[in-house]
């Protein structure tokens, strides 16, 4: 069984955790889109992992992992992260593979991306400013460096030409050129370490095929962060949602067999952009209770409402046949709890998100109130250890979905998952 997970939502839906729960059923598990922008939080007993590039599936020590072709890939971020888990005993040699087509990330990326959002009379979307945009930009435009360029004879002669074009953008903009043999440098260093993990993964995923192996697909952002689908301008530059993980990876549509949507009891949002069930007072008490800052910058993630609306058009989309619900334990002490059904426009109902940003910023939503549980989910093992209350809310979200509840989870660890 070959399984998609993806982010119903604008990322951080828990992600991380529901992938390492997964893990236990899998031989390997991919990343196919998105870079370092990601932050996959998975607690295993009182340690934390946060991972950015790397599969959430490493904690798995039997499970293998890869980084593929539609990933854009920080080298010295990733060097970084492979070494932070050696030194806490996770192995990766021989566990680990990297898209040799994986597109570079490098330092004038970060730039730029920092400059077009610190600029005056650009458009500000709040991003991670790692880079992300402007190397899928590259990438388009056919100017982009791969993985394997990294290792070819011409490649300080090609990087001199891009740190060149790159650096009178970056000068006009007011800030500091980026230096091409640092660069040359920190990169030929990196490369040197990551070599005995790149590979042509395309090749490496069908051999492993041939032994029957499960799969995992971990979807990074969110399905309203996707290029096409997402709240656009305010995505990121990949496809986040279902499609993203045959593009990303190589296998082809009709092999994968599921998809598993990701969504959080309540909404949260980083970075600019419309979010039409945010809500002030459900932000402040999630904050107060040390939630929801985020995994990758530490931004105070924006908080909401459960939109039904969104997460309806998530379904359609992805293709979304079970559902994990996380976080159902930050509305233990929620009185009240709105979940939006649908939205006023102009005086007519709407079902489905409008694409038009100015429609959407008039749309008004019609909420449906549920009765709080009031009481502790934390120690809940089975669906019937949690309160009625709780248990008719998931099953409505669900239910809103079309989709089949198959995970709720009470907390960040392992044994705070329950399975349907
Ligand atoms: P991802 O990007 O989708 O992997 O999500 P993040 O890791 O960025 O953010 C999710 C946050 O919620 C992390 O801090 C997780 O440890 C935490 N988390 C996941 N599931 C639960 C849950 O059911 N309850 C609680 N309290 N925290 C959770
Ligand atoms: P995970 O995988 C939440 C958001 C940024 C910004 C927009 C564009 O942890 O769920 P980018 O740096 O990608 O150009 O930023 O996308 N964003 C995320 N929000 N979770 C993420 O990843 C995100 N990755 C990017 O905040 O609004
Ligand atoms: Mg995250």
């Amino acid at each position: 069984m070959n399984i998609i997970l993806v982010g119903a939502q604008w990322g951080d839906e828990g992600k991380g955790k529901i992938i390492d729960a997964m893990t236990e059923k899998s031989d390997i598990v991919v990343r196919t889109q998105g870079g370092n922008n990601a932050g996959h939080t998975v607690k295993v007993g009182n340690e934390k992992f946060v991972l950015h590039l790397i599969p959430s599936g490493i904690l798995h020590s039997k499970v293998k992992c890869v980084i593929g072709n539609g990933v854009v890939i920080d080298p010295i971020s990733l060097v970084i992260e492979i070494e932070g888990l050696e030194k806490r005993g996770i192995k990766t040699k021989g566990r680990l593979f990297v898209s040799q087509t994986a597109h570079v990330v490098f330092p004038y990326h970060r730039e730029i991306d920092a400059l077009r959002e610190t600029s005056k009379g650009t458009l500000k979307i709040g991003t991670t400013k790692r880079g992300i945009g402007p190397t899928y930009s590259d990438k388009a435009s056919r100017t982009g460096l791969r993985i394997q360029d990294l290792y070819r004879a011409d490649f300080p002669e090609k990087l001199k030409k891009r740190v060149s074009e790159a650096n009178k953008l970056i000068v006009a903009g007011g800030a500091k050129p980026v230096s091409f043999s640092k660069t040359l440098k920190t990169y030929e260093e990196a490369a040197k370490k990551l070599k005995p993990y790149i590979t042509n993964t395309v090749v490496w995923l069908h051999q492993a095929m041939e032994k029957k192996v499960e799969m995992l697909f971990e979807g990074a952002q969110g399905t309203f962060l996707d290029i096409d689908f997402g709240t656009y301008p305010y995505v990121t530059s990949s496809n986040t949602t279902a499609g993203g993980s045959s593009t990303g990876s190589g296998i082809p549509p009709h092999w994968m067999n599921r998809v598993m949507g990701c969504v959080k009891a309540y909404t949260t949002r980083v970075g600019e952009g419309p979010f039409p069930t945010e809500d002030d007072a459900l932000s402040d008490r999630l904050h107060a209770m040390g939630r929801e800052f985020g995994s990758t910058t530490g931004r105070a993630r924006r908080c909401g409402w459960f939109d039904a609306v969104f997460t309806h058009y998530s379904r359609m989309i992805n293709g979304i046949d079970d559902l994990a619900i996380t976080n159902l334990d930050g509305l233990d002490e929620v009185k009240e709890i709105r979940v939006c059904v649908a939205y006023k426009l102009k005086g007519k109902t709407i079902h489905h998100p409008p694409t038009d940003l100015d429609e959407m910023a008039q749309c008004k939503p019609v909420y449906k109130v549920f009765k709080g549980w009031m009481t502790s989910t934390v120690k809940a093992k089975r669906f019937n250890d949690l309160p009625p209350l709780a248990r008719t809310y998931v099953k409505a979200l669900a239910e809103l979905m079309g989709t089949r509840l198959k995970i709720v989870s009470v907390g960040p660890n392992r044994d705070q998952t329950i399975w349907l």
